[in-house]
């Protein structure tokens, strides 16, 4: 069997090892994946004795994706501008490779959605790693604007910085952000974990064609039903796709070979995985 695993800690309710040992079940491929709990002190060393041991490739989840990135001898393009790694490999040099693949994981979901984000008004909600890691594939795929709240404006405004080679980001807290036409909008916030709602208007998702919160889980997140008791016509999405979408791209990473990410959805979606 080949050997992979995701970091974490918590990791105890992680799904990854269920999306990943679909993706080898349709694919007939031999992979065996464990969820391994990292101290939280004990990341490098936890990395280390995995791949000592035969592991070929492993996930990073929170807390330690930062750390992963400071761990890594290469990094691709998007892990560099999301200065955060969610996919490590070991090279046959024997040079340890990090990937993000968490944005690939957002803008797959939507397209496949049918969700269009060139030439759109993108409203960004958050500004911590999980906007950062976002920012460049939704750059690429040449929206009109993009424009970035978060509570803490001043991080918003770092950000914004560091993205300013690509695109000017208008910034503004919750209670500045003008009312537009914002196409497509995306909250990367951690409230709907928390269970409260950012503090947005209705006005602000009015005009949208598509709202999609990254979390996700089994009931519908809070954010998710504010959003369709103000908007009826928008595609509204949770962060599942997002989740196995940066899982298959992953998998991509390790084994060049990229897994059928929609059926893998439905099951989800279905409580079949
Ligand atoms: P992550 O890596 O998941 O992005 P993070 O770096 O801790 O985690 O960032 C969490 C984001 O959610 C931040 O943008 C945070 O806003 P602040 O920068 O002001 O802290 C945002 N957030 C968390 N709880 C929120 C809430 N109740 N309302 C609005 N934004 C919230």
């Amino acid at each position: 069997m080949d050997k992979y695993a995701v970091f974490g800690n918590p990791i105890k309710h992680s799904k990854s090892p269920a999306i990943h040992h679909k993706f080898a079940e349709l694919l007939n491929e031999p992979v065996h994946y464990e969820a391994i709990l990292a101290p939280l002190d004990g990341f490098s060393a936890a990395v280390n004795d995995f791949f000592v041991s035969g592991g070929l490739g492993a996930n990073v989840t929170m807390p330690f994706k930062e750390q992963a990135f400071e761990l890594c001898d290469q990094l691709s393009d998007r892990a560099q501008s999301a200065g955060a790694v969610n996919t490590l490999k070991k090279l046959k040099s024997g040079e340890l490779y990090g990937d993000n693949t968490d944005g690939a994981g957002l803008v797959n979901d939507l397209l496949n959605n049918n969700i269009t984000l060139k030439g759109q008004h993108i409203l960004l909600m958050g500004a911590g790693g999980a906007a950062r890691g976002v920012l460049l594939p939704l750059i690429e795929q040449q929206p009109a604007s993009i424009t970035l709240v978060n509570r803490t404006k001043n991080k918003a405004q770092q950000l914004a910085e560091l993205f300013s080679q690509y695109i000017d980001i208008a910034v503004y807290d919750f209670h500045e952000l003008p009312i537009a036409n914002y196409d497509v909008v995306i909250n990367s916030t951690s409230s709907s974990i928390e269970g409260v709602l950012p503090n947005i208007t209705a006005e602000h998702i009015q005009s949208a064609s598509a709202v999609y919160d990254m979390v996700y889980s089994d009931k519908e997140t809070i954010f998710i039903a504010w959003a369709k008791s103000h908007n009826k016509n928008a595609v509204m999405l949770d962060g599942i796709g997002m989740l196995i979408g940066q899982a298959a791209e992953a998998y991509n990473v390790w084994r060049d070979t990229f897994p059928p990410v929609e059926q893998v959805i439905r099951l989800a979606k279905d409580k079949a995985l």
